[in-house]
């Protein structure tokens, strides 16, 4: 059998872009670190073993509602769709949807991970060995261009799973959610995981598990400053916190400082009082009609919900009007 080989499209971030971004988030009252950071090839690693946390349902209850769902989706996208995926990660989940699809043009996995990125894309090439596959290594919350359409692709679709979606701001999200409805257009199916609010004690396990493995994931963000643009932050002097905040029904991650402490980034210096935090990190939770909502207001006309018995998970299917 012969490999076909993979052409990536590259538009990775580069670290002046991520040097200002820190440095803008540190410099505000509140501070901040953008969330998309949080995935470099160590913390796409750390964001699996995430997903098999005990305490994590999201990913569980997701693939459950997808399995079953699946026929259903596929008969929303239709035959010969080219699919295209924002924030990809391992492809686990799409494999799901693509093995449901009739005859699928491509698939196109979009992440800002470039390493996880490829290897996860020639993993599904070969597993999916007719399918077209079209990796691009982006910060989806930009604008970028789609490599272009296999001849014979009848639609594209966008997948959008995992309630990444709940990771951004809500103004932030109805203008990912517009900016994705022009790179689809008009008539376009979007498929979107959504998480929804339920019992905070439950929430705030899966944001702080028992074996550490988030607070890891949520440090790993100093990792990276420290070694990509010489920072000097004292990673045992943070703790990981996450909170349920009902107002804004959202988790909030933190990173809280321990004690007074004054951190170096290059010729930068940021000062740290005790019990100060690094807001790194929403995950906003959305009953099927306030995220119908939003979406009408991105643009986009509801088309189908799925949800499980217990009501943990939804996925909707938008149409781009
Ligand atoms: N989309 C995931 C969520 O909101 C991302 C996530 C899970 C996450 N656990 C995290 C992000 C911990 C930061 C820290 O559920």
């Amino acid at each position: 059998m012969s490999t076909r080989a993979l052409r990536l499209h590259d538009l990775e971030p580069t670290i002046s872009a991520f040097r200002a971004d820190v440095i803008e988030g540190l410099s505000r009252p509140q501070k901040t670190l953008p969330c998309k950071y949080l995935y470099d090839d160590a913390g796409s690693h750390l964001f699996e073993r995430i997903c098999e946390l005990p305490e994590y349902y999201p990913t569980r209850t997701e693939m459950a509602l997808l399995a079953s769902a699946a026929d259903e989706i596929a008969a929303c996208l239709g035959p010969r769709v080219r699919l295209v995926e924002f924030g990809s990660g391992a492809g686990v989940k799409v494999r799901l949807l693509l093995a449901a699809l009739a005859d699928p043009a491509a698939y196109v996995p979009v992440d800002i991970s470039r390493g996880h990125l490829v290897a996860a894309a020639l993993a599904l090439a070969k597993d999916f060995p007719r399918l077209r596959v079209q990796p691009l290594c982006a910060d989806y919350t930009r604008p970028f261009a789609l490599p272009p359409a296999p001849p014979g692709a009848a639609a594209t679709a966008g997948f959008f799973p995992g309630s990444t979606i709940g990771n951004f701001a809500p103004d932030e999200a109805a203008a990912f959610l517009g900016g994705a409805a022009r790179l689809l257009g008009p008539g376009a199916t979007m498929v979107v995981g959504v998480d929804t609010p339920k019992d905070p004690a439950i929430l705030e396990a899966a944001y702080d598990d028992a074996a550490g493995v988030t607070a890891a994931f949520n440090a790993n963000l100093l990792v990276r400053v420290n070694r990509e643009l010489g920072a000097d932050f004292d990673l045992d002097a943070f703790a990981h916190r996450a909170l349920w905040n009902a107002e804004e029904s959202r988790v909030e991650m933190h990173l809280v400082s321990r004690a007074r402490q004054s951190v170096r980034i290059g010729d930068r210096r940021f000062d740290f009082l005790p019990g100060e935090t690094i807001h790194t990190e929403n995950s906003h939770k959305f009953a099927p009609d306030a995220f119908a909502a939003l979406a009408r207001r991105a643009g986009y006309a509801p088309k189908a919900l799925w949800t499980d018995a217990r009501g943990w998970f939804s996925i909707h299917a938008l149409t781009v009007e």
